[in-house]
């Protein structure tokens, strides 16, 4: 039985008082361990550690944004793992549609990053999704094959048991349009499908598979109730506590 799982994805949103601000909120809302549903918030680097002290000891997980692939060391402007498990991350994001697209960040660096995360450690949310113009063209399942193909590239069944994977079409983050029901369900099925080619069908059918892009409280009870779609990667609805919080009451 795969858990439900909501991550909030504020990416560079809230200040300071903000952020503690709604993650008080949402460590009142959920405030024990509920077996039906597992909840996470990624705040900006900076407010990790004023968060993690406002969610201490509810259901509230905390997650960052990024990592470096890196050991700490000379990279300036970089994050290392270790400082993220020292703020009190359980999860990270990595390959965000946004790093991919805006910053360049290739499938092999994502790759490093995964491996690193997991080293260490800290439990990757993995994303993956086509451009509009790759759908367009009847090439979903040939891109999630190669990013997946690239990001899990040398790893192990072991090391791939410890991340989630968010389906985010990237035609779908922050436009308010999202996949149909029917859409985020084929595509989950489509990366089960490889899961199971590329391991065995015991990582295939443990992996939870998040869908990400323009979820919010009308339509995530659809999404979340699709056999393949165990759960969602939320941004803009996760910056506010009246419409996160029933995108994880959908998923409980
Ligand atoms: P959105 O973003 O919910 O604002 O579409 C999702 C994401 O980028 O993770």
């Amino acid at each position: 039985m795969r858990r439900p799982f909501v991550c909030g994805n504020w990416k560079m949103n809230l200040l300071r008082e903000s952020a503690v601000a709604l993650a008080s909120t949402l460590a009142r809302a959920f405030p024990a361990p509920m077996p039906g549903a597992e909840v996470a918030v990624c705040p900006p680097f900076p407010y990790l550690t004023a968060v993690a002290e406002a969610i201490r000891g509810s259901a509230v997980a905390l997650g960052a944004q990024d990592v470096s692939p890196e050991r700490p060391g000379a990279f300036t402007g970089e994050v290392a793992c270790e400082m993220l498990l020292d703020c009190g991350c359980t999860w990270v994001i990595i390959g965000h549609s946004e790093r991919r697209h805006l910053l360049g960040e290739t499938d092999a660096t994502i790759n490093r990053k995964l491996k690193t995360a997991v080293e260490r450690g800290l439990r990757p949310i993995f994303c993956i999704g086509e451009l509009l113009s790759e759908r367009n063209a009847g090439l979903t399942e040939q891109v999630l094959d190669r990013q997946l193909g690239g990001g899990l590239a040398g790893m192990s069944k072991a090391d791939v048991a410890a991340l989630v994977i968010a389906y985010e079409p990237v035609w779908a983050i922050g436009t308010g349009v999202t996949a149909t029901n029917e859409q985020a369900e084929s595509a989950h099925v489509a990366v089960r499908g490889w899961l199971e080619r590329q391991y065995d069908r015991e990582i295939a059918e443990n992996m939870r598979i998040l869908y990400g892009g323009s979820v919010k409280p009308e339509n995530a009870a659809g999404l979340i109730g699709m056999p393949n779609v165990d759960g969602a990667l939320v941004g803009g609805a996760s910056l506010k506590a009246e419409q996160f919080v029933p995108i994880v009451q959908a998923a409980l």
